[in-house]
């Protein structure tokens, strides 16, 4: 609670001299209150005082008892604080909200590629992405959405070179189609030397805007984009066609970004190609790794692109944040990416720049996901069969609880690790799961349905009313924390935590069956539980039915 924070900092300065922040943390077991702080420690620690003495001194200045019972100091010198049940009613009846922070930041996330099926990779992308975005704008952020679609480089020409060849047309190839032609190209690129040559000079007039081949390309991005909206819509993401700056876009900006790296003097050839060698980049042989910004054929490739996305979000889209949201193996390259762009000013000291990583979704032999054959599974189909085995009834309901089990599954282990796809699991009504989630929902939806509205809670007197009050007070804070460490997981461990207590509280307070004061208190309880639990399932992109 932001209050107890600040008086507690004004104690610190007052016996001190220093405002230092109490850190105050939930207490750790009901019998240590409500919140705890080791302030006293650390201040004993740096001024050489017995830390139990310090608590004391601290206490001593700490101004409130309008909020809270008289603080004890516990064990070395924690100092543990129990709210006045008056304060936690009021902070449940007042939740607090954020103002625009002044800041904007820029989300790259989903970036599936033309001509290829979306893969559980930028499925993973997808729903993190839209969370961590719902999150940045609850907390105050302006949020910049932009979907890095993989839509330039050789493989276009090569595929555009093997459909003139074959006397096909683009407008005749659906998203299948293309992937297959890919494949047929790829073969004949790498067999026949003269047909690579072909394809190659096929870029360059790709690059500068040929129109028949521009018009082929275009064909290709239309029918993948029509693909890819298809599963946004089944994932209810917030993705729209207008957040699309594939790598195309930055196709112009090219020449520009390698002549002013060199210009710098950033710039060294190595084997025809211009590379930036950055101090401390090392491969494991201890021999200097490049950033290759124009390949020895004059091409430009991933790297150059993703150096004029940076410089474009920062000097055009005025970021103050820049957050990517792309699978683990790409942290070398975000991280030199970044290195590089701060190198050449187009990244200021303080815009950070982050590598939102994620890792592998797993099959359920422990090998990355595919299907028997080794091919991409397609999410379509992924998504449709989370549907058919939720066990409820109607069909927008399936498709939330589906969908849902499938997105909570993703973003309530910590994103870093490997997952494995357990369709079972994912949908069980029990333990961590969204099914959980939403059938805690569901459940108090019905309950306050059979109730007179109540919204202010006036009396905390059972433990469990108080444990779920206190929980709910923690909303903002648990939403903030994930906006500072782009950890989605810890939103779902709250709202888990919520419905836990709310099930204990089912157990120990009737609320339809109690009366007066104590009934009307428990019903604004219950609803200020049931927006909780809407409002974080709706910040993880998650649907909240009101039955199930
Ligand atoms: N399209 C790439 C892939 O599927 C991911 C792009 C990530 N974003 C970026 N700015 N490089 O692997």
């Amino acid at each position: 609670m932001p209050v107890l924070a600040s008086r507690l900092s004004a104690a610190a300065e007052a016996a001190f001299g220093t405002p230092y922040d109490p850190e105050l943390r939930a207490a750790t077991k009901p019998e240590f209150g409500h919140y705890q702080s080791n302030l006293a420690l650390r201040i004993g620690n740096a001024q050489g005082l017995p830390p139990r003495e310090v608590a004391a001194r601290l206490i001593a200045e700490l101004h409130i008892d309008d909020l809270c019972e008289q603080p004890s100091i516990a064990g070395p010198g924690f100092i543990n604080l129990t709210l006045l049940p008056a304060t936690l009613a009021k902070a449940v009846n007042e939740p607090e909200t954020f103002a625009s922070n002044g800041q904007r930041v820029v989300v790259d996330y989903s970036q599936p590629n033309v001509a290829k099926q979306m893969h559980v990779g930028h499925l993973r992308s997808t729903v993190i992405g839209d969370a961590l975005c719902n999150v940045l704008q609850y907390v105050g952020y302006d949020v910049i959405r932009q979907n890095h679609v993989g839509d330039w480089g050789t493989q276009y020409g090569m595929m555009i070179e093997q459909l003139l060849e074959e006397g096909g047309t683009a407008e005749s190839l659906d998203l299948e189609g293309l992937q297959h032609l890919y494949e047929r190209s790829r073969k004949h690129f790498d067999a026949d030397s003269n047909f690579a040559d072909k394809a190659r000079l096929r870029v360059v007039k790709l690059q500068s805007g040929d129109p028949e081949t521009r018009a082929s390309w275009q064909h290709m991005v239309d029918v993948s984009l029509d693909d890819f909206d298809k599963v946004y819509a089944l994932l209810g993401s917030k993705l729209a066609r207008a957040d699309v700056v594939g790598e195309s876009a930055y196709n112009d900006d090219l020449p520009q970004v390698v002549a002013e790296l060199d210009g710098q003097g950033l710039l060294t050839e190595s084997e025809g190609a211009m590379c930036a060698f950055l101090p401390g980049f090392l491969g494991r042989d201890g021999s200097p790794l490049p950033v290759i910004v124009r390949k020895s054929d004059g091409g430009f490739g991933y790297s150059a692109t993703d150096l004029a996305a940076v410089r474009h979000r920062v000097s055009t889209l005025h970021a103050d944040r820049i957050v990517y949201v792309v699978d683990h193996r790409q942290a070398l390259h975000f991280d030199m990416i970044f290195t590089l762009a701060r190198t050449a000013g187009w990244l200021p000291a303080d815009v950070p720049a982050e590598h939102v990583s994620f890792g592998t979704v797993l099959g359920p032999n422990g090998k990355p996901f595919k299907t028997r054959e080794g091919g991409t599974v397609k999410l379509v189909d992924l998504l449709e069969s989370a549907i058919a085995k939720a066990s409820v009834s109607g069909e927008a309901t399936a498709r939330a609880v589906g969908i849902g089990a499938v997105k909570y599954a993703d973003l309530s282990s910590d994103r870093g690790n490997d997952y494995v796809f357990d369709l079972d699991r994912m949908v069980a009504m029990t333990g961590n799961t969204g099914p959980y989630l939403q059938y805690a929902h569901a459940r108090l939806t019905r309950l306050l349905s059979k109730a007179d509205a109540s919204t202010e809670v006036t009396e905390l007197k059972d433990p469990a009313e108080q444990r779920l009050a206190l929980l709910l007070t923690g909303f903002a804070a648990a939403v903030a924390q994930v906006a500072e460490t782009l950890q989605p997981h810890r939103l779902c461990t709250y709202l888990y935590d919520v419905a836990s207590a709310l099930s204990t509280f089912y157990e120990q307070c009737p609320v339809l069956g109690s009366e007066g004061a104590t009934r009307a208190s428990r019903i604004a309880l219950c609803t200020a539980t049931r927006n909780v639990l809407q409002d974080g399932l709706g910040l993880l992109g998650i649907e909240a039915p009101d039955a199930m």
